[in-house]
């Protein structure tokens, strides 16, 4: 059993990044964490979710997941963070997010959360790194410790070989393309490892 406890955060409108989301709590759960998947606010208007039926599907899905709040954070040792792309950035949803949590910036309480993170995009070279490095930055403000896959199983080049963080394409019917499922599970599991490296450290 690990000491390390987990918080997957994740924003999704078609499902793509839920899903992610729940493998890596599989994984993470395999690895001994102690696990919560939060979603970020919605901040679209209720009548632009009502006119699509995937987004109001997938608000439906979710609607017993908490919404995560600064205490997450705190709580957490390790974050893995899931996003769908936005023209190559993370989504305004995790962005207000993120910028909320000044407060707890500046007591010190983010520095030293490991943290990973993964996408999804439409297009093989829709913007996936970038989207996953618009994270990154903001986690290098944080202080906090960036655990990327990097190309430490071969399970990565099997899963489209994105070293910064598991990225999927989404085809045009909302399913994903490539098979991640043992990627986002290994992402899971070494950034529980490290994070248990980092406590060992710090005790
Ligand atoms: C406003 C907007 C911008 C998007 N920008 C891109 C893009 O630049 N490149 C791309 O490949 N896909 C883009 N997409 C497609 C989404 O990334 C895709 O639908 C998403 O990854 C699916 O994840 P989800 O099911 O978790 O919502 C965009 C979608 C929206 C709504």
């Amino acid at each position: 059993m690990s000491n390390v406890k987990l918080a997957v955060i994740f924003y999704s409108m078609g499902g793509t990044n839920y899903q992610l989301s729940k493998w890596a709590e599989e994984g993470a759960k395999e690895a001994g964490a102690e696990v919560k998947v939060l979603k970020v606010q919605e901040l679209a208007p209720e009548s632009v979710i009502e006119s699509n039926e995937a987004w109001k599907a997938t608000v439906e899905a979710t609607k017993d997941v908490p919404v995560v709040t600064s205490e997450d954070i705190e709580w957490a040792d390790a974050i893995i963070f899931s996003v769908p792309t936005r023209f190559g950035n993370m989504p305004s949803q995790m962005k207000q997010f993120l910028d909320t949590q000044g407060g707890l910036w500046a007591t010190g309480k983010t520095v030293n959360k490991v943290v990973s993170a993964m996408t999804s995009a439409q297009n093989p070279h829709g913007g996936q790194e970038a989207t996953i490095l618009s994270l990154y930055t903001s986690m290098m403000h944080w202080g906090a410790i960036i655990a990327t896959p990097g190309y430490t199983d071969p399970i990565i080049f099997g899963a489209g070989g994105n070293p910064y963080g598991t990225s999927v394409t989404v085809g045009q019917d909302g399913k994903m393309i490539e098979d991640v499922q043992a990627a986002v599970k290994h992402q899971a599991k070494r950034t529980v490892t490290v994070a248990e490296w980092v406590k060992k450290g710090n005790q």
